[in-house]
This record gives structure tokens, C-alpha cells and sequence, in this order.
């Protein structure tokens, strides 16, 4: 993981100096604008991009596991679904693999794709991640249904849910992240031209949190519903990220990797703009300003859920989002990365908008069916979001500079 400092434009001072760590990404990225080619491959002379931190900051492709998810997440998240085409098999997906890696490969060390037409596009990957995720459908097409992790199926129904075919499934997902959208666009672009030939673009959903460098970091992000969304999240520095995302036994396809469920929500603005603040509050358990928990005063105090009020009520209701949520065990907790989304509002004005809410954790039946099973159940939060979308997704492990992305299920 890189840390994102504040934006900063380069002076050529700091650039012949030094004295930032991040001036090795400056120079790897300066570098790579040199690099331009031209149509007939000749180099040609370095266009004058004004290159920035953030612009030129990347996240490497290459490791054991795949970038884009325990990485400090991007302002711009693209996900896109693709269908199978009939036919395609095993060997197949090994082509098309290895070319998809060899496109992020290239992406996000800030090169052009190979037969990339707009190469100026690629230079600033603006910590871009590339992270590839294996539908259900996929495994069959392989003819490996038996390696197919257990729990990446369909979830079951739940009474909340209101699903929409336009936004579900899918065998093969591309989740695009960069501090920049055009870096998303232009990635997004390359590797749907390369994959058609084989899958259909089943749903494209594309979010955004604030964008990098308008707020001093870390800090939790708001979600459109005006919350601090994440606060509790399983954290990197005290390894509770590891214990709860990632895969650490089985067979090689299985290590390193982990499961994304993707479920695009609603969000009622018009009805939550009814609601006083104290409501909203207690429906989720938190206050709004600060995050804190009702029984606490900073954001991260741990909720205490024995705390009563003035009249002997507990503090946070036992209907509130965080109360029947709440799972303090790593190995059954999930990581949230969601992004807001924004649509077009109807013609009188209601708003399109709400979460695609993206979750990790090593085993969907363990970890996030009990979580979303109490919630679905009982969580005040329900009045106002709606299930519109569900998505579920192996994430194979990540491979070296010479190895591909699936080579361990599909090699
Ligand atoms: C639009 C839908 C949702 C909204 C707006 C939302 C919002 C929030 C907010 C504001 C918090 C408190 C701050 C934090 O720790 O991040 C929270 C916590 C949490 N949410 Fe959600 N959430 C939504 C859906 C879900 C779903 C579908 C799940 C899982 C199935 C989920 C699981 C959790 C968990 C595990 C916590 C942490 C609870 C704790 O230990 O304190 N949320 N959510």
C-alpha cells in the first residue's frame, strides 16, 4: 500500500532533490511518460504532462495477493460484469487471462496497454488496481465446478431485496479503482476491447468516494447518506484485515485469495430527508458528526452496548444498523469498501443513488450471510436502503511479473 499524501504539484526543485518518499513513484512515473512510443514503435519525445503525486503514485500489480483490496481505497471504483460467451472453455480463459494481466500489468505501472490507441491516457495510473474476480459461472465454463470455493454462489433471497436482473451475476469481474476517473475510463475501455470476444458486458457499475487530496488522510469516508461509513472496518496494522479477507489454507487456487460480494443498495433520500438527526442517529448507532457511538464520545470508541440513556434505554438501540452487525471475532468479520454511486435523478427529481457495497472476507458463509441474515431480519437502516443488486465473486490470488492472474485455478 502506498500512502496518499496531499496533492502537491512537482517543483523541478523537489524533483532534483528529493526529499519525499514518494519521489521514487515521480521519477518511475516521469520515466514512463518518457516511454511513449509512437504509432511504428519509434520512442517519441516525452509529452509535457505536468506530473503530480497523486497522478503518478501507483500501487503495485505484481504480489501474492491482488491489489484493490486491502489497499486504501481509491477516490473512482468502476466495476464491471461480463457474461461468458458459449464456448468459451478452459483454454480460453488461460488466453484471455493472460492478456487481461498483461493489460493491468501495464496499466498500472502507468504503460500503455498493448495496442492501446489512446497510450497518453495510461501515463498517470493514479494508483490504479486492476482486480479480477471469478463468477460461479466461470468454474463450469473451465469444467472445474469442483474448485470453485463453496460459499461463491448466489446468495439466498432475503425478504429486503428488491432485485434487478440489470444489476446481478456475472461470470468474470474487472474492479477498476484510481485516484483519477479518466485513469478509470481508459482501463475500463482496453480491457472490455480485449475481453469481448469471449463475454458480454453484463452491468457496468461505476461509484465514487471524496476524491483524493481534499481532506487530510486517514479519515473515514461519508457515504451519500451523510455517514462516516467504515469506521470499523478490520484494520491492516493489526492484522485483523488478514485474519477476516484472506484465505490462508486449502489448495493453491483457494491461498491468497478471498470473495467479494457486490450489492448495489438504494438509498430513500427522500424519505431519510424526514427524518430528524436524532432518528438517523439511532438508526444506525452512531452520531453523525463524529461517528462516535451513542454510548461514547469518539469516533473510534468501541460501541458499548450495556450503556443505558437518562430514561434506561440502551444508548444504541438494539434495532440500530451497528447492534445487529456488530461481530468482534476477525475470522467472522468482513471488510466493507464501498463506493457511492449517483445517477440521473427522475424527471420530478428523485434521486438514483445509494452504495455499491463491496465485501470481503474469506468465506461468504461464515462471515457475511450471518451479518447480512440478522440484518435482513431486524436493522432500523432497512427503512431507508434497498437491495437492488447482488453479485458474488472468487478473487483468486495475485501472481508474479511472470505469472498471470487465475494461473493457479486455470494453469
Ligand atoms: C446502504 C446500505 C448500508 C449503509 C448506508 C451502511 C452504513 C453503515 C454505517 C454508517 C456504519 C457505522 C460506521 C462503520 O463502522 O462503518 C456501518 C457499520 C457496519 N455495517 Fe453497514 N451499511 C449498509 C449496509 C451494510 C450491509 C449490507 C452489511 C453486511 C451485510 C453491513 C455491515 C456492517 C458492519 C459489519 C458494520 C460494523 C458494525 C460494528 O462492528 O460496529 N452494512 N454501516
Amino acid at each position: 500500500m502506498t500512502e496518499r499524501s496531499a496533492y502537491r504539484p512537482l517543483s523541478r526543485r523537489r524533483l532534483l532533490t528529493g526529499g519525499s518518499v514518494a519521489v521514487g513513484g515521480i521519477l518511475a512515473g516521469a520515466g514512463t511518460v518518457a516511454a511513449v512510443h509512437g504509432a511504428d514503435g519509434t520512442p517519441t519525445a516525452a509529452p509535457p504532462v505536468p506530473v503530480v503525486e497523486i497522478g503518478t503514485a501507483m500501487e503495485p500489480f505484481h504480489g501474492p495477493r491482488q491489489a484493490g483490496i486491502a489497499t486504501d481505497p481509491q477516490s473512482h471504483a468502476a466495476f464491471v460484469a461480463l457474461t461468458l460467451k458459449p464456448g468459451t472453455d478452459r483454454a480460453i480463459l488461460v488466453r484471455l487471462m493472460r492478456l487481461l494481466s498483461d493489460d493491468a500489468a501495464r496499466l498500472t505501472r502507468g504503460e500503455p496497454a498493448l495496442a492501446d490507441t489512446e497510450r497518453e491516457l495510461a501515463v498517470l495510473p493514479a494508483r490504479l488496481t486492476i482486480t479480477f474476480g471469478f463468477g460461479p459461472g466461470l468454474y463450469d465454463a473451465a469444467g472445474l465446478a469442483d474448485r470453485r470455493p463453496p460459499s461463491v454462489a448466489e446468495l439466498p433471497p432475503f425478504p429486503i431485496d428488491r432485485l434487478q436482473p440489470a444489476w446481478s451475476g456475472g461470470d468474470l469481474l474487472f474492479q477498476i479503482c484510481a485516484d483519477d476517473p479518466l485513469t478509470v475510463a481508459h482501463a475500463q475501455r482496453m480491457l472490455i476491447k480485449d475481453a469481448r470476444p469471449f463475454g458480454a458486458v453484463r452491468w457496468v457499475q461505476q461509484g465514487f468516494r471524496r476524491s483524493a487530496g481534499v481532506q487530510a488522510e486517514p479519515q473515514t469516508q461519508r457515504n451519500v447518506l451523510g455517514q462516516l461509513d467504515g469506521t470499523a472496518n478490520p484494520k491492516v496494522a493489526t492484522g485483523a484485515l488478514d485474519r477476516a479477507v484472506w484465505v490462508s489454507e486449502g489448495p493453491a487456487w483457494l491461498r491468497d485469495g478471498t470473495t467479494l460480494v457486490l450489492r448495489r443498495i438504494r438509498a430513500e433520500l427522500e424519505t431519510w430527508d424526514l427524518l430528524g438527526r436524532a432518528d438517523k442517529e439511532l438508526a444506525v448507532g452512531r452520531r453523525l458528526d463524529t461517528g462516535a457511538p451513542l454510548s461514547g464520545t469518539a469516533e473510534h470508541d468501541p460501541p458499548d452496548f450495556a450503556v443505558t440513556d437518562a430514561t434506561g434505554l440502551p444508548a444504541i438501540p438494539d434495532f440500530s444498523h451497528i447492534s445487529r452487525a456488530h461481530v468482534t471475532e476477525d475470522r467472522l468479520r468482513i471488510l466493507r469498501r464501498p463506493y457511492n454511486y449517483d445517477g440521473v435523478p427522475s424527471s420530478d427529481g428523485q434521486p438514483d443513488t445509494g452504495l455499491i457495497f463491496a465485501s470481503y472476507q474469506a468465506d461468504i458463509e461464515r462471515q457475511f450471510l450471518p451479518i447480512q441474515r440478522r440484518l435482513a431480519e431486524l436493522d432500523l437502516l432497512n427503512e431507508w436502503t434497498t437491495p437492488i443488486g447482488s453479485a458474488v465473486f472468487g478473487v483468486p490470488p495475485g501472481c508474479a511479473a511472470e505469472g498471470w492472474v487465475g494461473e493457479q485455478l486455470l494453469g
